[in-house]
């Protein structure tokens, strides 16, 4: 994440956490959040099945502006329980879709009630039997997310408008750092939870969608929808749910060509007026240098075949680091000649630095806690120094 006031107030707050339990003998937890806020240490995701069909145009049957899914989650029991509990914030759950089974025999547990804890974003699942220690778990639920144009997390609408046309243009897209991918699908949504994702986005077609991971099939939505089609991209690494990221828009972009970060591909999707200018082509090389530089010198190769970096018309960091779809305000991701000046030209390797020292630094390694942000955000801070170092000395303070 980026953005010069929310970070610089965030690792203050952070570390003064840390400083205030390290000098006093009897550790004071009290600035850490009351445990009532956290998920209980019954259940671990290991694997989410994560299909949803978003809707930005007028479409029969279906609302404008949302989107409708599904989502299979595979746990892992490490405490008898009979409730699950899940974050959910603003979700419209269907309530007889809800369906938890045994995957060990394929036995299905009866759903009691279902209720929510509005204070804490919980959403909970009583069930009629207990779930037994070190056995395997499936929790199905059917849900519609609104898809808003009044905020800047969760899945919410952004917007541009084509030059040439004068039209407004709509897209998806996602920002869920720190808690707020819960505004999008019922999941676990804390930092140490990782788990594999695999995702599946139905889309009309005047649109692409992108994912964390790489497009692996296409497929028509049947023929009750000839204009949409279903995307499924192949299953990430285990992560941690505030780095996944969905966009579905009718951006263009550019590629580099892959001269370090080896077999890998980098782009850089914006507005197509914007990419038609050659807006993205620096940020593209940048990428493939960056990434290419950082792979030699932490020796862990970067999990992903593929690295986007999207820059969004309205956007509340400057950046957001999810793993394999970085975000970015405009400003801080597009360069054109003669237009960019030397300080913005700073900014754009600075932060993009930052953020490819993340998908180190936060997501190949994660926080167990957001007490601990001020160590990826220091991490990515002191490496994008290198960064900027290798790419364009010229530059560094
Ligand atoms: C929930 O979503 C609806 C529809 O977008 C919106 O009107 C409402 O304000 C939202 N409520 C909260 C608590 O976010
Ligand atoms: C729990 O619910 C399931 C599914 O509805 C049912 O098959 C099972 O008999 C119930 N078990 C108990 C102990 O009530
Ligand atoms: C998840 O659970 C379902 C059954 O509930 C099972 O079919 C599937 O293989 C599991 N997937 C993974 C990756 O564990
Ligand atoms: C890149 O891909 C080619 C062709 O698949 C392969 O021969 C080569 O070993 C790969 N290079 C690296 C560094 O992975
Ligand atoms: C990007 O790199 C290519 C060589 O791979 C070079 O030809 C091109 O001029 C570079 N573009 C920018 C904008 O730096
Ligand atoms: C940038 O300005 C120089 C000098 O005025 C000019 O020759 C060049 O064509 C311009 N380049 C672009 C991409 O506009």
């Amino acid at each position: 994440m980026q953005n010069i006031f929310i970070t610089v107030f965030l690792v203050c707050l952070t570390s003064c956490i840390g400083f205030s339990s390290q000098n006093s003998k009897n550790v004071d937890h009290s600035l850490v959040p009351s445990p009532r806020y956290r998920l209980p240490t019954t259940l671990f995701p290991t694997y989410y099945e994560l299909n949803l069909f978003v809707v930005l145009d007028p479409l029969p049957n279906f609302q404008r502006f949302t989107a409708t899914g599904e989502v299979l989650i595979n746990v892992t029991c490490r405490e008898p329980t009979n409730q699950i509990y899940l974050h959910a914030v603003n979700l419209t759950i269907s309530q007889d879709s809800v369906r938890v089974n045994s995957r060990t025999d394929g036995s299905e547990l009866g759903v009691i009630s279902l209720t929510y804890e509005l204070e804490n974003d919980f959403f909970i699942i009583t069930l009629n039997r207990t779930l037994q220690s070190d056995e395997f778990y499936g929790i199905y639920i059917k849900f519609v997310a609104p898809i808003p144009d009044y905020r800047l997390n969760g899945m919410y609408q952004d917007y541009y408008e084509d030059p040439e046309s004068s039209e407004t243009r709509y897209l998806a897209t996602t920002l869920f750092a720190p808690y707020h991918a819960r505004r999008l699908f019922p999941n676990f949504d804390e930092p140490s939870l990782r788990a594999e994702y695999s995702v599946a986005i139905g889309h009309h077609t005047k649109y692409h969608a992108m994912a964390n991971e790489e497009i692996v099939a296409t497929q028509s939505a049947g023929e009750d929808l000839p204009d949409y089609v279903w995307d499924y991209f192949r299953t990430t690494p285990s992560i941690s749910s505030y780095i996944t990221a969905m966009i579905i828009s009718d951006f263009t972009y550019e590629e580099a060509e892959p001269v370090n970060f080896i077999n890998r591909t980098s782009r850089v999707y914006a507005s197509p007026h914007l990419i038609s200018k050659g807006a993205g082509a620096y940020a593209a090389n940048i990428t493939d240098a960056v990434m290419g530089f950082f792979e030699d010198r932490f020796l862990i190769k970067f999990p992903l075949n593929k690295l986007y970096s999207i820059a969004l018309p309205h956007f509340f960091f400057s950046a957001m680091e999810n793993i394999g779809l970085i975000t970015y305000k405009e400003p801080v991701l597009l360069y054109l000649k003669n237009e960019t000046t030397e300080e913005e030209r700073y900014k754009i390797n600075y932060v993009m630095s930052h953020e490819l020292a993340h998908q180190w630094f936060g997501n190949i390694v994660a926080c167990k806690w957001w007490a601990y942000v001020w160590l990826k955000e220091g991490f990515a801070t002191f490496y994008s120094h290198y960064g900027i170092e290798h790419t364009n000395p010229e530059l560094n303070p």
